[in-house]
């Protein structure tokens, strides 16, 4: 009996300690693994698509679609009417949220022959302008929405529904957040439910990779609508940081 309990001591010790480190173990294992979860959840959400060898041939492979004669044709005469018909409803209904008014300096990313900004200005908008790689006066000037060309916080309003289109989304939305004003509005339009064109760069599947791109922005809605095939409407508002004391 008396050699029997070292033995004995030993294997309850064993014993607690494996308990011990088992509820260690199990009790930091499901927060653990959600964290891991949410992060792979949000990476995969948005995936840059392969197949670009380099920026001049995705530069080349937008132009291809913006420069076809035949869809330019569609897009200024069946579409026009129509695509600024719906454009308007939308910041008809921007404006009535206090997201847009008359006086705002707006800009309009990747607008093509520019139905969005006729749209804006005919709502009464009349300082708005649109930036795409190919110009199409006078809505429509030369620019890369990787590079916008335009000083700092220049509009209080800026709409895009071509964020699939961004081969580095991180530029496309830092760029909006550079030229904005503080508490200027980004509104983007995009697809979450299917897959955007052949031409698109990248692939959203939910909300959350604009959540963390928008650093300096906090969200202010999500909401479905239905906007040429892209199914969800995001809004941020750039942060105001100027120090009040
Ligand atoms: C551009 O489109 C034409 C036909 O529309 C095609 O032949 C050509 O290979 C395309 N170029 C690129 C860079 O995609
Ligand atoms: C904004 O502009 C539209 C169109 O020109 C006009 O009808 C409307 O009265 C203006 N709204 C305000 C608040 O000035
Ligand atoms: C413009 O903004 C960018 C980033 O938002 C900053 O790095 C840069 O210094 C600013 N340029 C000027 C001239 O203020």
């Amino acid at each position: 009996m008396k050699k029997k309990l070292p033995l004995l001591k030993y294997i309850i010790t064993f014993l607690s300690l494996s308990s011990l480190l088992l509820f260690l173990f199990f009790s930091h294992q499901p927060r653990r693994s959600i964290t891991l979860l949410t992060a792979a959840a949000t990476e995969s959400d948005l995936k840059i698509r392969r197949g670009y060898t380099s920026y001049d041939a995705y530069i080349q492979r937008q132009l291809n679609k913006t420069l076809n004669p035949k869809l330019r044709e569609i897009w200024m005469t069946r579409d026009w009417d129509r695509k600024i018909h719906v454009f308007s409803r939308f910041f008809r209904e921007l404006k009535l949220r206090n997201l847009l008014s008359n006086s705002s300096k707006a800009l309009c990313i990747g607008a093509r022959v520019g139905q969005e900004v006729e749209a804006l200005r005919r709502v009464g908008v009349s300082d708005s302008i649109g930036i795409d790689l190919v110009p199409s006066p006078p809505l429509v000037l030369k620019g890369d929405f990787h590079h916008q060309p335009f000083d700092n916080e220049t509009f209080d309003f800026e709409f895009s529904n071509v964020f699939d289109h961004a081969l580095y989304p991180r530029k496309f939305v830092a760029e909006i957040e550079r030229t904005l004003k503080p508490d200027g509005v980004c509104v983007l339009h995009v697809a979450l439910a299917k897959r955007a064109d052949k031409y698109s760069a990248n692939d959203l599947y939910s909300v959350k990779p604009l959540l963390r791109l928008f650093e300096r922005s906090e969200l202010v809605r999500v909401r479905k609508v239905d906007g040429f095939g892209l199914d969800t409407e995001v809004i941020f508002r750039k942060k105001n940081t100027i120090q009040h004391s």
